[in-house]
C-alpha cells in the first residue's frame, strides 16, 4: 500500500516527505497529523453553535515545528516522545550490569529521549483506514545505539477515532537486544479554542500520590500522599485554585487501579468541554506549559505560560533506575504496548 491520502507540506532535510493526514468522524470532528514526530497538529471538534473548538495546541504550517524560534525554547508540542518519557536520572542506565549512558539535555539528565527523541523524527506511513473507525498507523525505526539506547527499535503508533469523539494512541514497539522503552504523547489541550491561559481549567486525576522529584525534577523513587497537599486533584479543581500556583505543575502522578483505565479529566466551564482521558499506563504526568514560549500559534492564537496543560500517560519516569517501579525494560522477543484514549463529551 502507498500513502494515498496525506497531504504533502515540504521535504525535511533527510529527504523524507512529510505529509498531514486528517481523520474525520460522524460528529464532525476531524484531527490532524503529521508523519514529523508523530505529532497531532489539530484537533477540532464541533460546537452546538456549528463552529470548530480546536482543542490543542499547535502551528497550521507544519515547517513552523521546525523553526528556531520554537527549537529554542522546545515544549515538545503534541508530539511522540520516545524512548523515554520524562527525565533518566545523569542520562544513564543499566541492564544486566551493563553501563549505558545516555545524551543529556536536561542538566546532567536525559528528558523525553535526548537531542532528538521521537518528536523529532520522520515516521514512515504504514497504513489508514475507516473500519471499524478512521484509523491511521506510522512507523519509526530508532537504529541500535540512537542517544545511547541499545539495540534496534522498531516502534508503531496507531491513532484511531470513533463516532464518539475518542481518539486513542496504540503504541507497540519490539527491539533486538533488552533496552528501556517508556513512551508517551505530548499533546497540550486547552478546551477555549486553544485561546488564554488554562487556569480557569478544572482538572481531576484519579491518584492518590505524586512522585516525589529531585531539584532537577528527576524521580527519586518516593511516593508522596497527595492528601492535604496541592496535589490533591482527587476531585475537579481549578488549576489557579488551588495552594500550588498554576505553573508549577510538573510532576508525577501514580494512579490507582480501576477497571474502566480512566485516569484524568479536565474540563473548561467556559466552552462546556470535557477531557477525559483513559490509559493502560500507570502514571500521569500532569504539566501547565510553565516553559511554553511566547510564540504565535494556530487559529491567531500566541502561547505563552499556561496555554495548555498535558496529562502524559506513561510508566513512572526514571523507572529504569528504581528497582520497585514499573518495568521499563523490553528485552528481545517481547512487545511494548500501550493505549491511551481522549475522549472528548461535549
Ligand atoms: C516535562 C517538563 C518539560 C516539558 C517539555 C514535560 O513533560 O515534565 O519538565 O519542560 O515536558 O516541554
Amino acid at each position: 500500500m502507498t500513502n494515498t491520502a496525506g497531504k504533502y507540506c515540504f521535504t525535511h532535510r533527510t529527504g523524507e516527505d512529510i505529509f498531514l493526514f486528517s481523520l474525520r468522524n460522524s460528529a464532525g470532528t476531524e484531527i490532524t497529523i503529521t508523519n514529523y514526530g508523530a505529532i497531532i497538529s489539530s484537533f477540532k471538534i464541533q460546537m452546538d453553535d456549528g463552529t470548530n473548538n480546536d482543542i490543542v495546541l499547535g502551528f497550521d504550517n507544519i515547517e513552523d515545528y521546525l523553526a528556531d524560534d520554537y527549537l529554542n525554547k522546545y515544549p515538545f508540542f503534541g508530539a511522540a516522545i520516545g524512548r523515554y518519557a520524562n527525565r533518566i536520572k545523569n542520562a544513564a542506565f543499566e541492564i544486566d550490569g551493563k553501563k549505558y549512558p545516555l545524551t543529556s539535555n536536561s542538566r546532567n539528565n536525559q528528558l523525553h529521549g535526548g537531542h532528538e527523541g521521537f518528536d523529532k523524527k520522520v515516521w514512515q506511513w504504514v497504513a489508514q483506514g475507516e473500519t471499524p473507525h478512521h484509523w491511521l498507523e506510522l512507523k519509526y525505526t530508532s537504529p541500535d545505539g540512537e542517544e545511547g539506547y541499545p539495540g534496534k527499535l522498531a516502534v508503531t503508533i496507531r491513532f484511531e477515532l470513533t463516532n464518539d469523539n475518542e481518539l486513542s494512541y496504540a503504541y507497540t514497539a519490539s527491539c533486538d537486544k533488552a533496552t528501556a522503552v517508556n513512551l508517551t504523547h505530548h499533546g497540550y489541550f486547552n478546551l477555549n479554542r486553544g485561546s488564554g491561559t488554562i487556569e480557569d481549567h478544572e482538572v481531576k486525576i484519579y491518584a492518590s500520590s505524586v512522585l516525589e522529584q529531585d531539584e532537577g525534577l528527576v524521580a527519586t523513587g518516593q511516593l508522596t500522599p497527595v492528601k492535604n497537599t496541592g496535589y490533591d486533584f482527587t476531585e475537579f479543581t481549578a488549576v489557579g485554585n488551588g495552594s500550588i500556583p498554576a505553573e508549577d505543575f510538573d510532576k508525577s502522578f501514580v494512579l490507582d487501579p480501576r477497571k474502566d483505565c480512566l485516569v484524568a479529566e479536565a474540563r473548561s466551564l467556559r466552552s462546556g468541554l470535557r477531557l477525559q482521558v483513559y490509559s493502560t499506563e500507570p502514571v500521569v504526568h500532569f504539566y501547565t506549559g510553565k516553559w511554553i514560549p511566547v510564540i504565535k500559534g494556530k487559529n491567531g492564537n500566541t502561547y505563552g505560560p499556561l496555554s495548555g496543560l498535558c496529562l502524559e500517560t506513561q510508566k513512572h519516569p526514571n523507572a529504569v533506575n528504581i528497582p520497585g517501579f514499573a518495568n521499563t525494560v523490553l528485552r528481545s522477543g517481547e512487545t511494548y504496548s500501550h493505549k491511551t484514549t481522549y475522549k472528548i463529551i461535549i
